[in-house]
Formats: structure tokens, sequence, C-alpha cells
């Protein structure tokens, strides 16, 4: 049998470090390379440096098992591997929107010098569409091998929180390239997710660059359809949720992704839709995406509601009052703190006068860190003791299983806005608390 490929993944991030176990777990060589000593050091260690489940079993069977090691040496990577995945993170560059590629763009720089034999390149960072085919071109300018070396790009679905089982069990895998080796190696090393029977689709690479920010827009659109809902609901009285459920039952509208409440937040959504709004404003064609402004109004518009709920429970102004807030990471089962709407309420909260407390199960060192206008707690009943009024905006398993009893007996007032739509009203209201939440009456 031929020999199977090395592969090497540039950037240990939440999408790098899982990718690289993942394809170890798959009986892959992996070498996984970050300019981050800190974060090579810890992963080498079999520790992950963030929270993700499952994760951390699969990196340390794949240290163990030899197949898998981390580097901040490009020189090694690049003798190593046949393959390599870009997995650098691409953030909001500033306020302009537009993504910034100083990542990628090092990523290239610093592994095409080095790329002395054919290699394929494979990039997954969410890049803005038409990077692609500029760095393909830098590359072969870069490497010795010159046109031995050609780059494809295979965008990255995974959510956090579901890392490891969305890479091994992807709904669908996307290659854009017009090169028959670098077709050729995504299949081998996608070759048991084919098997599967998981859809493989090659496109250009323009197409499949759009295709990861075009999902990303759809799924933040259709929460934010759910929270304009959310929003008429509450002018006119009607239950946001029962029309949610009600909608799910068409299987073209579907279930998922309609929740209503205090909206996205994450290292994805929100940065991808802006960075979208930017790049087709350059393209000429930014009329096609203005409802994406909307888009980001409806959801920075739901926690500036969340805000005001909770004022209008405790009566008259924030100043001096005692908040409790449950959730800081912007998902559940996860720590991630970015552009989350939980902090961003009890920031707001906090800037009024009132005394915040939070508690997360997972997230509580990150907020520390970024949020030191917040109080911390380290635990729910902690947080909550004493409050005025409860806001329930990240909804952790901990959370929505909470006794309402339980937590009346510390309150000083029992009153909860449910930002996330996952208490059971008739059940809190039954124990004596006052209940309020998005889109309901
Ligand atoms: C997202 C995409 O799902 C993933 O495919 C892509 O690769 C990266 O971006 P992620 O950011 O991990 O993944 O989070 P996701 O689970 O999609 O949730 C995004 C945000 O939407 C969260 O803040 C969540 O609370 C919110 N959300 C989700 C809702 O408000 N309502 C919903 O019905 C679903």
């Amino acid at each position: 049998a031929e020999a199977r490929s090395r592969i090497s993944v540039i950037g240990t991030g939440y999408l790098g470090a899982t990718h690289a176990a993942c394809m170890a777990e798959l009986g892959f060589e992996v070498i996984g390379l970050d300019v981050d000593a800190a974060k090579v050091a810890e992963l080498s260690a079999g520790r992950v440096p963030f929270y993700e489940p499952g994760l951390e079993e699969v990196l340390t069977r794949n240290l163990a098992s030899g197949r898998l090691r981390f580097t901040t040496d490009y020189d090694e990577a690049a003798r190593f591997a046949d393959v390599h995945f870009i997995c650098v993170g691409t953030p909001q560059r500033d306020d302009s929107g537009a993504a910034d590629l100083t990542y990628v763009k090092a990523a290239v720089e610093e592994l095409g010098p080095r790329l002395t034999r054919p290699a394929v390149v494979v990039g997954k960072s969410t890049v803005p569409v038409g990077t692609a085919s500029v760095l393909a071109a830098r590359l072969r300018a870069l490497a010795p091998a010159g046109d031995a070396v050609e780059l494809g790009w295979s965008p990255e679905f995974l959510r956090e929180g579901f890392g490891v089982t969305d890479t091994l069990h992807p709904n669908r895998i996307v290659i854009g390239t017009d090169s028959e080796r670098v077709e050729a190696a995504m299949r081998e090393v996608s070759a048991k997710q084919i098997a599967d029977g998981v859809p493989f689709l090659v496109t250009d690479l323009q197409t499949a660059e759009l295709v990861k920010i075009s999902a990303n827009a759809f799924l933040a659109t259709k929460i934010s359809f759910i929270n304009a809902m959310a929003e008429v609901s509450e002018a006119a009285g009607a239950d946001v949720m029962r029309l949610a459920e009600a909608l799910s039952y068409d299987d073209r509208i579907g279930g998922k992704f309609l929740g209503p409440g205090l909206g996205f937040g994450g290292g994805c959504l929100p940065k991808d839709i802006r960075a979208f709004m930017a790049r087709a404003d350059e393209l000429g064609v930014e009329p096609a995406l203005s409802f994406l402004r909307e888009v980001d109004a409806i959801n920075q518009r739901r926690r500036a509601r969340t805000v005001d709920i909770a004022r209008g429970l405790i009566g008259g102004g924030f100043a001096g009052r005692t908040v409790g807030v449950l959730g800081a990471a912007f998902k559940p089962n996860s720590d991630d703190i970015r552009d989350s709407p939980a902090l961003d309420v009890a920031s707001t909260i906090a800037s009024l006068g009132a005394t915040v407390t939070v508690y997360d199960p997972e997230a509580l060192e990150r907020a520390r860190r970024e949020h030191p206008e917040l109080n911390y707690a380290h635990s729910m009943l902690e947080a909550v003791r004493d409050a005025e009024v409860v806001l329930l905006l990240t909804e952790w398993a901990e959370f929505r299983d909470a006794d309402p009893d339980e937590l009346a007996k510390v309150v000083a007032e029992p009153k909860i806005v449910d930002g996330r739509n996952v208490l059971d009203p008739e059940r809190w209201r039954a124990r004596g608390w006052t209940y309020r939440a998005l889109g309901r009456p």
C-alpha cells in the first residue's frame, strides 16, 4: 500500500488543536505547530488550554501513540509533512468589520520558503472570498518547489463544544481547488468520512470560501429572524416560544437555530457577518448583504432589551442595587467569552451602578481577566445571594435544572429574567417567582 500522507496543522487554537488530534485519531502522523510556546508546551503535556469536551482524551491517547506531537519550529513542520493545514485565527480587524488576515499571511510567509519538495497546503481558516487565490500565488512564488506546492481551501464547520464529533463526523466536506493533487490529498485524509457517506464536494476556491461564510450568515439570520419575532411578540402579547415551536414543524423551516433569546455571540457568527459585509462592499455588491446589518442590529437589541426587562423588574435604576448573573460564556459547553452576550449584559448593568455577581461553570477565569468590573462567585447560589434580580444568560444544564426553592432561599427578591427561554415559567411562578423572558408575555 502507498505510504500515508503526513500532516501538519498550523495554529493550535480551538480549530487547529481539535483538527490535529482528530487527524491523529484517524491514524495519520501529525505535527501541530503554534508560534505560542506556552500553548505548545500545554498541548505537548496533554493539556487542552481551553474547554472542549472529549478533546483531552483524544489528545492524550494520540500523544501516547506517538502519532501526534507539537512544535514551534516551522523547519520541523515543513520537513515532516506532505499536507499542511492552516488553522490560524482571522479575527475582526477594526470597526470596519473586515477580517484580519495577519496570521494567515504570516503562516504562508513562514511555511512557503521552507517547502523544498512537493506539498499540498489546505486552508481551513474562515477568510474573505478571494483570499485563497492570492495566497496560492504567493505560496508558489515563495516555495523552492514552486508549482509543486499547491493550495486548496477546505472550510471548517465545527461548533465549539462539539469539536471532536463535528471533525470526525462532519455533515459535509468541501474542498475548493482545481488541482487533482489537492483533491487526492483531501480524499486521502477524509477517507474515513467519505466511507461513512459524508458528502464530499469539490468546488473552485471562491465557492469554498463562500460556503463557510454564507453558512454562518444564514445561521445568524435564522436566529435574528426568530428574535425579531420575539420583538413583535412582546409588543403584541404573543408567545414566541409557542410560535417557534409551531414554525419548527414545517420541515422547510426546521427547529434548529430557531431558539429565541439573548441572541448570538462567540468568535464566529458576529465577526463573520461583519467581515462578509465588508467584503461585499469591496466587491461592489454591498446591497446584496445589507440585510445582515439588520441581523446584527436585531441581535444587539436583544441585549439592550434584556437590560430593560431587568430594570423594570428591579424598579427604578440600577444604582446601588444587587444583581446575580448566571452565565458568562457565549454559549453552554464552552469557556469562550468572545463577544459573549451574557458578559455584555452584565457589564452594561454594572456600568449603570449595580453590584453584579457572575457565576459560570467554565468561563470564570477568562471572564475575570476581561471584565474586572464584575464580581465573581464560585457557585450558582453564591452568585444570586441577596440579589434583587437574577438573570440567566447562558443556558448551562446546571441553570436549566436549578431548583426555584433553593434559589428563593438566598435571593433578596425572587425575580428572574430568563434570557435564554430555558426555564418553565409555570414552575417558577408556582414557587413564588416573578418570571420574565424575552418574547413572552
Ligand atoms: C458557529 C457555527 O455553528 C459553526 O458551524 C461554525 O464553524 C462556527 O460558528 P459556534 O460559534 O461554536 O459555531 O456556536 P453555535 O453553537 O453555532 O452558537 C452560536 C451562537 O448562537 C451562540 O451564542 C448561541 O447561544 C446562539 N444561538 C444558537 C441562539 O441564540 N439561538 C439558537 O437557536 C442557536
